[in-house]
């Protein structure tokens, strides 16, 4: 578990299986966030039509105690989740979402949203710190993260906490102009 400082008081840790109420509402509220275009795959509509057993299914699947997949999240001093960031285990050998073949045991970041008003106060970095204590923990030997070309802020916030960009770029789907760039962070 990590916190701030003293006067901050976030607790940062796993979701728990049976949390996925919550795990459904603050991913409905990161699909209204102005730039929820450029951050996710999965529209507001989408989800919000999505039934009670996808959300249960994603909670366990990433809660404490699982093994494919971590979601973490930063809880505010009242309870509530201000920040999310999910930690995907892409097994060597496989292939990705969108087609690749995955040469190393890696992981893949997915789902990073930090509520407007706790930005840019270092809650975001410790969630970083905790999801990739978690990722070398189980031995990956690289984490990536896809981030849109355009999403500036999240490309600095990245960079700052040791990724860079590794060439690779994968274009949008529906024969958009658009494309996303890979990020990694090599283990230590
Ligand atoms: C991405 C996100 C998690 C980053 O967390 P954060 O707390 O905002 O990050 P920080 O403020 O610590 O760092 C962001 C950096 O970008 C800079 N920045 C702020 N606004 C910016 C902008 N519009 N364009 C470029 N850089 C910007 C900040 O000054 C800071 O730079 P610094 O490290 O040199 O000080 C958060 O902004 C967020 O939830 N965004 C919406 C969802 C999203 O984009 N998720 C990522 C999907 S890949």
């Amino acid at each position: 578990m990590s916190s701030l400082d003293s006067d901050d008081n976030y607790l940062v840790r796993a979701i728990r299986a049976d949390e996925w109420p919550a795990v459904k509402a603050l991913r409905l509220l990161a699909l209204q966030d102005p730039v929820a275009h450029l951050a996710f795959l999965q529209t507001y509509e989408q989800a919000v039509a999505e039934p009670d057993s996808f959300w249960q299914d994603r909670a366990v699947g990433a809660a404490e105690g699982a093994t494919g997949a971590r979601q973490f999240v930063a809880e505010a001093p009242d309870g509530t989740w201000v920040g999310t960031v999910t930690v995907l285990v892409e097994e060597a050998g496989t292939t990705d979402w969108a087609g690749f073949p995955v040469e190393r045991r890696q992981g893949h970041v997915v789902g990073v949203f930090v509520q407007p008003e706790h930005r840019g106060c270092g809650l975001t970095e410790v969630l970083f710190v905790e999801a990739l204590e978690w990722a070398w923990g189980i031995g990956v030997e690289r984490v990536r993260l896809i981030v849109h070309e355009d999403n500036g802020r999240a490309q600095r916030f990245y960079r700052r906490v040791g990724f860079l960009p590794s060439g690779v770029t994968v274009p949008l789907a529906g024969g958009s102009a658009e494309s996303e760039l890979e990020y990694v962070l090599e283990r230590p």
